[in-house]
């Protein structure tokens, strides 16, 4: 069966082809990337109306090249998946009716899948696939959870963030700093020359023993030690500030992911989302887990943050294991808000913790 799969729930237009072949896992065939990066960098943040715009520009485009790299003729497709939330209403529109029209024109049925549950089995696209059971540790722009995978739909959410995202935290210290959009890379880098340890600021929630976090203080934190620093701080001072921001943010979710593997009795964490691509966060958790003699996966790096592959591979999985049903009726609807823990599957459900 052959899966193609479209994201368009915020600034990166993904189209991608996979092959299910149950019992093995799905295979990528083709995979198609725009990134609208460039046109928002203007305004530091995402514009959603140019976000919907654009993803009409590029879909079909991308879709022609996902399927050519497969070399595969658009009629081979069996099932075209779509990202039917969470995200922005207008963007998520586009690649639902594109995904839409293209089943209808074909015959075939469509797929709505959860962007979450997109980056959740991402790392099974991976030269290096996880097994269930595992944590997760899903961090993105707009979502900061941990939860625990016993299989595909079987999730339970174990915490998750009560303010902004561990990405928005990235994002919106990296504004404060003069660093462009999207602030997660930029700020990383500028942290590469800094001190880690220059700046004392909050750990939120830390020593809390759930698995809540908050990250709207450390936002607050940041402009306060700003302002201490006077008009124009010096290039030092600035990495200073961007490596101890990254460091307050990667302890709490280091320190949050072990707790959290530890009190499920299990010894696989699996990383995913655009924040999951931070090169600190990964050595932490590397040798977090190193020590304990414990695995962690993650996305190819080029996975971490939005694509059509993630989506395509969610249906794929969905479909291999049968707790999704493709709809025929070519009726669709988009969730911008869809709490992750209303991802059920047939026979087993994502439980609240
Ligand atoms: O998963 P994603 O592409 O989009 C959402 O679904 O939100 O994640 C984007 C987020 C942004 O906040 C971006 O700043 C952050 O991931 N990010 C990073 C890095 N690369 C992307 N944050 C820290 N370090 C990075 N290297
Ligand atoms: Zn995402």
């Amino acid at each position: 069966m052959i899966v193609l799969g479209i994201e368009s729930s915020c600034d990166e237009t993904g189209v991608a082809v996979v092959a299910c072949q149950a019992p093995a896992l799905p295979r990528l065939l083709g995979d198609a990337l725009y990134s609208q990066v460039k046109m928002h960098e203007a305004y530091g943040g995402v514009v959603p109306e140019l976000a919907s715009r654009d993803h009409i520009r590029r879909v079909i485009p991308l879709a022609r090249e996902a399927l050519h790299q497969a070399g595969l003729e658009l009629s081979a497709v069996d099932v075209v998946a779509f990202t039917r939330g969470p995200g922005l209403a207008g963007a998520l529109l586009v690649g639902a009716g594109a995904a839409c029209a293209l089943a209808a024109a074909l015959g075939k049925p469509t797929l709505g899948v959860h962007h979450l549950e997109g980056h959740l089995l991402s790392p099974f696209l991976s030269n290096d696939p996880p097994s269930f059971p595992f944590v997760a540790l899903l961090v993105s722009g707009g979502h900061t959870q941990l939860m625990q995978v016993d299989g595909v739909g079987r999730y339970t959410l174990l915490g998750e963030t009560i303010d902004d995202a561990a990405g928005e935290a990235f994002d919106k210290s990296a504004k404060l700093l003069g660093l462009g959009y999207p602030g997660g890379p930029a700020l990383a880098r500028l942290a590469t020359q800094g001190h880690p340890q220059a700046f004392a600021l909050p750990r939120p929630l830390l020593h809390q023993r759930h698995s809540d976090f908050s990250f709207a203080g450390l936002k607050t934190a940041v402009m306060t030690t700003l302002r201490s620093l006077g008009d124009v701080p010096t290039e030092q001072q600035r990495a200073d500030l961007a490596a101890s921001t990254q460091a307050a943010i990667v302890e709490v979710l280091v320190t949050k992911a072990v707790r959290a593997v530890k009190a499920a009795g299990l010894s696989r964490l699996v990383v995913a989302g655009g924040v999951g691509a931070n090169a600190e966060l990964r050595r932490q958790l590397d040798a977090a887990a190193l020590k304990r003699g414990w695995r962690v996966h993650y996305p190819e790096l080029a996975l971490c943050t939005d694509n059509g592959a993630m989506i395509a591979m969610a249906a794929a999985m969905r479909l291999d294991a049968g707790v999704s049903t493709p709809r025929s009726d070519y009726s669709f609807d988009v969730k911008p808000r869809w709490p992750v823990h209303e991802l059920v599957a047939v026979g087993a459900g994502c439980t609240l913790a």
